[in-house]
C-alpha cells in the first residue's frame, strides 16, 4: 500500500539479507517507523508486544523468526526450541502454528547447513502467497459487496462496518477484510467504512489510519455504537477478519466481533468474514477448544485493585456468518462449504497439522 506516496509493506527483508524490517504498529497512528529484527528473540518479542499483529502477519513474521533462529542453531534441538519460543508468543491465531509447521516440514529433512537458507526462502514464499491470497480475497469480496448495490440507501454509497484491523497492517499487503474495500474504492465505487474503535487496544485507530492514508472515506465509532448504527439501516454489510476458523465454520476473531454479528443478524445485515486458508484450523471442530488469549489487566483498568477479565478474542458461530470469503472463493460458514472450496488446502493442512490436545473442558456450544 502507499504511505505518503511510498510503496510500503508491513514486513520486508533487509537488503543485507540478515534481518527483517517491520512497521512498528505500537507507534501508529502517531508515528510511522520501521524496526529491524535481527534475531529470533527480537522477532518473538515484536509479536508478543504487538509491534507486528494480525493473524497473517504474525504467521509470516514467525516464519522469518524461525529462520533467524536456525541461523544461530540449526540442530534438531534448535529447531524444536525455536518453534516452542515462537508459538508461545500469541495463542489464538492459527496462522502462527501453520507457518511454523510449514517451515519445519521444509527444513527438517535437510542437513543443518541448508536449513537457514531454506527456512528464509520458505518465509519469503509465504509472504508472497499471503499477498496473492489477500488480493484474491479482495477480488471475490468486491464482487460480493458490489452485488449488494441495490439496497443501498446512502445516495448509492456502499456502507461497510468493520471491527479491529484486518487491513494491510495485519497482513503483508492489501489485508483481508479491507481488501474488497480497497478494490471497490480503487475501481471508483463509492464506499464508506464504519470503523469500530476496538477496545482495549484500539486497533480501529490502525484501520482509520490506513484507510485515511489510502483515501477511503471512513467514520470512527466507539464499539458500543455499532448496534444502533446497524439497526438504523446505515450499514449495507459487515466484514471482519479472523484469527482462526474451525473446520465447521465458527469464527474466532477480536473480542467484540460476536456482538456485531448478533446485532447484524437482528438488523438483517449480511455479516462476512474474510478468511485466508492459512487461518482455517482443519484440526478443530469444537470452538470451545480454541485457546483464547487473556491479556493483561493493565490494558483495561485505571485502578490496580480492580478485578479485570480481558479476553482478546471471541467466537462467532457459523450460523451468524453470512459467508466466508477465502482466496478460493466465497462459501457458507459450514464444514461442507469449506471442504467444497478448499479441498487441496485441506489435505495439505491435515498432513501438516497434528491435532491439538484439548486445552479447555468447557462445554462445546456450537459443535
Ligand atoms: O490482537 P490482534 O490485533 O492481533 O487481532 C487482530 C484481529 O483480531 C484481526 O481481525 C485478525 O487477526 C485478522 S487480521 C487479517
Amino acid at each position: 500500500m502507499n504511505v505518503n506516496g511510498v510503496r510500503e509493506r508491513t514486513l520486508t527483508e533487509t537488503p543485507d539479507g540478515r534481518a527483517v524490517s517491520i512497521v512498528d504498529q505500537t507507534l501508529l497512528p502517531d508515528r510511522f517507523e520501521h524496526l529491524r529484527l535481527e534475531d529470533i528473540a527480537a522477532t518473538a518479542s515484536a509479536i508478543s508486544r504487538m509491534s507486528v499483529r494480525g493473524a497473517p502477519l504474525i504467521g509470516i513474521a514467525a516464519a522469518y523468526g524461525l529462520a533467524l533462529g536456525l541461523r544461530d542453531d540449526a540442530s534438531d534441538a534448535g529447531l524444536d526450541r525455536a518453534i516452542k519460543l515462537l508459538i508461545s508468543t500469541r495463542p489464538t491465531a492459527v496462522n502462527l502454528r501453520w507457518a511454523l509447521e510449514s517451515v519445519r516440514a521444509e527444513v527438517a529433512p535437510l542437513p543443518e547447513s541448508q536449513r537457514f537458507s531454506e527456512a528464509w526462502a520458505t518465509a519469503g514464499r509465504m509472504a508472497e502467497e499471503d499477498v496473492a491470497a489477500c488480493q484474491a480475497i479482495g477480488r471475490h469480496g468486491a464482487v460480493l459487496l458490489e452485488s449488494l448495490q441495490q439496497p443501498r440507501r446512502d445516495g448509492g454509497r456502499l456502507n461497510i462496518l468493520t471491527h479491529c484491523n484486518a487491513g494491510w497492517l495485519a497482513a503483508i499487503d492489501v489485508g483481508t477484510a479491507l481488501a474488497p474495500v480497497y478494490f471497490l474504492h480503487d475501481a471508483g465505487v463509492p464506499v464508506h467504512v464504519w470503523v469500530s474503535e476496538t477496545r482495549p487496544r484500539n486497533q480501529g485507530l490502525l484501520t482509520a489510519w490506513e484507510l485515511g492514508a489510502h483515501g477511503v472515506p471512513f467514520t470512527l465509532i466507539v464499539d458500543n455504537a455499532a448496534g444502533s448504527i446497524l439497526q438504523s439501516g446505515r450499514v449495507d454489510a459487515c466484514i471482519v477478519g479472523t484469527d482462526r476458523v474451525t473446520r465447521n465454520g465458527h469464527v474466532c476473531n477480536k473480542i467484540g466481533t460476536l456482538l456485531k454479528a448478533l446485532a447484524a443478524d437482528d438488523a438483517g445485515v449480511p455479516f462476512y468474514v474474510a478468511a485466508p486458508s492459512a487461518s482455517i484450523d482443519w484440526t478443530l471442530s469444537d470452538s470451545a477448544l480454541i485457546p483464547i488469549e487473556e491479556r493483561s489487566a493493565e490494558e483495561v483498568r485505571g485502578n490496580a485493585n480492580t478485578p479485570v477479565l480481558n479476553p482478546g478474542f471471541d467466537v462467532t458461530p457459523g450460523h451468524l456468518v453470512t459467508a466466508l470469503i477465502t482466496e478460493y472463493g466465497v462459501c457458507p460458514a459450514t464444514e461442507e462449504g469449506l471442504a467444497s472450496l478448499v479441498p487441496e488446502a485441506r489435505l495439505k493442512e491435515e498432513k501438516l497439522l497434528t491435532p491439538v490436545p484439548p486445552e479447555s473442558t468447557a462445554a462445546s456450544r456450537w459443535k
